[in-house]
């Protein structure tokens, strides 16, 4: 299927509902429910100081803003008053002000002022809308979608400990949610049927208490072909990898931990994969390569080496996934033993926490 031919809009889920029932689950590529986990909303060089916009995370409009500090700050976007778009207003220190009657709040979004008033009576001065925790990683601005976050926005597993850098790849617009997009690096019958690469992979699940978990996946590489043969060549007879998923909102790949190339150590690849879920059943999701921070001539030129061999496993791995999708209504009613991995995934994503952010209530 050629590229342009292949669907936008993700409404395979609304197909053959009456001969091929779909079975919507609570939280797993349930396109109704958003998680509380971390978005990208724009790179940091977006949004200078003294900046402010407002963005649209799924169904909530938030406004971000940068203060004279160089803080960022993300509050619901409605005025609170008669309702503007904060993001219409303009920054004053660490406060936003609205365009519109010039009400002014504070990064907790506790209201500080407003002008034809000199004093704020008892009820104004308690007034207070919605803040959001936000952090700023791999060059972009990222908004917790809820009060308070459970973890940071993820390390790649086997750079758990280490100052990172990153590069932003690009953003790709999925045909389906990115919790199928997720399962697919825990999907083990398909290194074979997809990547030629019979893999027998053992793996190990660790499940924290933070809302992440982590896939540790370890296996022979077959010789029974050449990509098979080249790959034990260049890497030795096992290959591991390991994935990070944190509040079913990022996912974070370690190829080749441990791994050795031509018999000396060699650093894993790393990748994140931020998603933004769309009302619509499609996800935006941002790329990134990630590597350790390495400093002086002889560490950039070896991240820029790593980020070489990155993209081209990206392009390997992603020119043969991408056929899968196109089309696909994911069906989680018939995993059979070999699946077993994948049930694990979308068990442990179903226990997630669901924002309020996703909830459609119009009372
Ligand atoms: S609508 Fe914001 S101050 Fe009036
Ligand atoms: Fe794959």
């Amino acid at each position: 299927m050629k590229a342009k031919h292949r669907p936008k809009d993700g409404l395979s889920r609304f197909e053959n509902l009456n001969t091929q029932p779909h079975h919507k689950q609570k939280i797993f590529n349930n396109h109704e429910i958003l998680t509380k986990g971390w978005y990208p909303v724009c790179a940091s060089s977006e949004l200078k100081t003294n900046s402010v916009s407002s963005f649209k995370i799924f169904r909530q409009r938030i406004v971000v803003y940068r203060g004279e500090s160089g803080e960022v700050y993300a509050l619901d976007a409605f005025c609170p008053h008669l309702g503007a778009d904060l993001g219409n207003g303009r920054v004053k220190g660490e406060n936003v002000q609205c365009y519109f009657h010039q009400w002014e709040f504070n990064g907790s979004g506790q209201l500080e002022k407003i002008p034809c008033l000199e004093k704020l009576d008892p009820s104004l001065s308690k007034l207070k809308t919605h803040h959001y925790p936000v952090q700023e990683k791999y060059g972009h601005i990222w908004v917790f979608a809820g009060e308070s976050a459970t973890h940071d926005v993820i390390n790649p597993p086997a750079l758990l400990n280490e100052k990172v850098s990153a590069w932003y790849l690009k953003e790709i617009t999925l045909f389906a949610h990115h919790h199928v997009m997720m399962a697919n690096g825990v999907d083990l019958q398909h290194f074979a049927t997809v990547h030629a690469l019979d893999i027998k992979f053992d793996y190990n699940v660790s499940e924290n208490d933070d809302d992440t978990f982590v896939w540790n996946l370890k296996g022979k590489i077959p010789d029974t072909n050449l990509k098979g043969k080249l790959a034990r060549f260049f890497l030795g007879d096992t290959f591991e990898y390991e994935v990070k998923f944190a509040g079913a909102s990022l996912i974070a790949i370690s190829y080749g931990k441990n791994a050795k190339f031509l018999g000396k150590p060699f650093p894993a690849l790393n990748v994140l994969w931020g998603c933004l879920p769309q009302e619509s059943g499609v996800s935006k999701v941002r790329i990134f390569f990630v590597t350790k921070k390495r400093k002086g001539l002889t560490g950039n030129v070896k991240n820029f080496f790593l980020y070489g061999f990155t993209m081209l496993l990206l392009m390997m791995l992603r020119d043969e996934d991408i056929e899968a999708f196109p089309n696909m209504r994911f069906n989680t009613n018939r995993l059979i033993e070999a699946d077993k991995s994948l049930a694990r995934f979308i068990q442990l994503i179903n226990k997630s926490q669901i924002s309020s952010w996703g909830r459609r209530d119009d009372s």
